[in-house]
């Protein structure tokens, strides 16, 4: 087992490149299911998540190849329908091959995914969607099946108990975008990787309105044709650099990123008093001196992302006063206090959803687990700033989005080594 060594202490300077958006590539890879030419896809993070959703395609007969830093996909010959449980139980999102699949073959079957590290995680509302466009669903051993004649578009309102669902209405945008006639989504999320999918199918040859706002309208189309397409940056990694740099008291410029799309924690990190000046694709942070407490809640785009909600808990654990933080949109996103805890922040759970903390002077390193992919960047960026050394195990969960994340803070400065420790658990 790998594990990464930390001595803290160390400003971050210079600038880093933000690679593809990983919650946008993964749907776009597995939209590829559509389409019956080959398609050539730029900016691709090569992230383990990636890698994953690359193994359950080639499962399904699609043809998958490097160009230097280009995927070029071919799923001209799918010769299996089914995605099965040993490669959907390692990431949620293989979930997203049912849309395209159904849509294409007028059957798939795919594997639930079960619960993960966040909680629950219900698949109800992808399933809603894609019975509203005619599938007949059913769950049997631990698979979901769906079967259609041909996928008919219908109006169909995705939203759930915490929220709009970000991978419902992709899956089902995905399916309509070769189904008969229109499909309506209401209350539709509203998240920038969205934007990105439509983008790739339009381009594609698809017809699709509306992405970014609540409700998205598709007018199906029979085929869609191959194309080159370039994903967008990773917000959510763009923003753990951001935050990075400035619990660090460093000065980076966070580069190749759309700032557009960082707006909420831009204008939070502005109220905290952090000085960012941001261009066209960049975003620069200078050293900050006094800062203020926060009180935040992360939600559904545009408002602050659940996934950047851990390295912000981290921040604020060493900023003087009392910060406040709710989570709204999963159970157990906050996993990762009790580790954070560990390296001597103050923080208190007062419920599942709400953290009350107290801005310590000083973090202190120590060994620590990661428990998921954003738990693991609140412990990274805790230990770049505490005293000593801080050892952060199950590092697989941080290879899942980042591409040797250790690399990039090297170059910034930090003291990050990735070491293998037989003993890590
Ligand atoms: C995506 C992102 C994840 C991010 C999350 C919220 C990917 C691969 N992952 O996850 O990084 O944290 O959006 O921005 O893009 N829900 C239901 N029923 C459903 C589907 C979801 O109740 O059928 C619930 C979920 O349990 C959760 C909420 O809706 O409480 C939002 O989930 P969703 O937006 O679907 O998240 P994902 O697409 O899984």
């Amino acid at each position: 087992m790998e594990k990464f060594v930390i001595k803290g202490g160390i400003p971050l300077k210079g600038s880093v490149e933000i690679s593809g958006a990983k919650n946008a590539a993964l749907p776009i890879v597995a939209s590829c299911l559509l389409i019956e030419k080959p398609v050539l896809l730029k900016r691709i993070p090569k992230g383990n998540d990636i890698f994953t959703m690359l193994k359950v395609l080639n499962t399904l007969g699609c043809k998958s190849s490097w160009d230097k830093e280009n995927l070029i996909l071919d799923a001209s010959n799918i010769t299996s329908t089914e995605a099965p449980y040993d490669l959907v139980k390692k990431m949620r999102a293989s979930y997203y091959v049912l849309g395209p699949l159904t849509a294409r073959f007028n059957t798939a079957k795919v594997s639930l995914p079960g619960g993960c590290a966040l909680g629950q995680r219900p698949v109800d509302l992808h399933i809603k969607g894609l019975r509203a466009l005619g599938a007949k669903v059913e769950f049997k051993h631990g698979y979901v099946s769906c079967k259609a004649k041909r996928l008919k578009g219908e109006r169909v309102n995705l939203k759930g108990a915490h929220g709009s669902s970000v991978g419902a209405t992709i899956n089902v945008m995905m399916a309509a975008s070769i189904s008969d006639g229109i499909t309506i989504i209401e209350e539709a999320a509203m998240e920038p990787e969205i934007v990105d999918v439509a983008n790739f199918l339009n381009k594609c040859g698809a017809n699709i309105n509306g992405m970014g706002t609540p409700i998205i309208k598709i007018k199906g189309k029979k085929k869609l044709h191959g194309t080159e397409y370039s994903i967008i940056p990773d917000r959510i990694e763009a923003g753990t650099f951001i935050i990075a740099s400035v619990i660090t008291k460093g000065n980076v410029t966070v580069k190749k990123c759309q700032p557009e799309h960082l707006k909420t924690l831009i204008n939070l990190l502005k109220e905290h008093g952090v000085d960012i000046h941001k261009g066209k694709d960049y975003v620069s942070i200078s050293p900050l001196k006094n800062t203020k407490p926060l009180s935040i809640q992360a939600g559904p785009y545009p408002s602050f992302s659940t996934d950047l909600q851990p390295p912000m808990v981290s921040l604020l654990s060493v900023t003087p006063g009392n910060s406040t933080v709710v989570e709204t949109i999963f159970d157990n996103r906050f996993m990762y206090v009790p580790e954070l805890t560990r390296l001597g922040a103050d923080i208190k759970l007062i419920d599942r959803y709400t953290a009350i903390i107290k801005g310590v002077k000083q973090l202190s390193g120590a060994p620590v687990m990661a428990s998921d992919i954003q738990g693991s960047t609140a412990l990274i960026l805790a230990g770049l700033i505490a005293k000593g050394e801080t050892h952060i195990a199950r590092i697989y969960h941080t290879d899942r989005r980042y591409v040797q994340i250790e690399k990039k803070l090297t170059k910034l400065g930090a003291r990050i080594e990735r070491v293998t420790d037989p003993h890590a658990p």
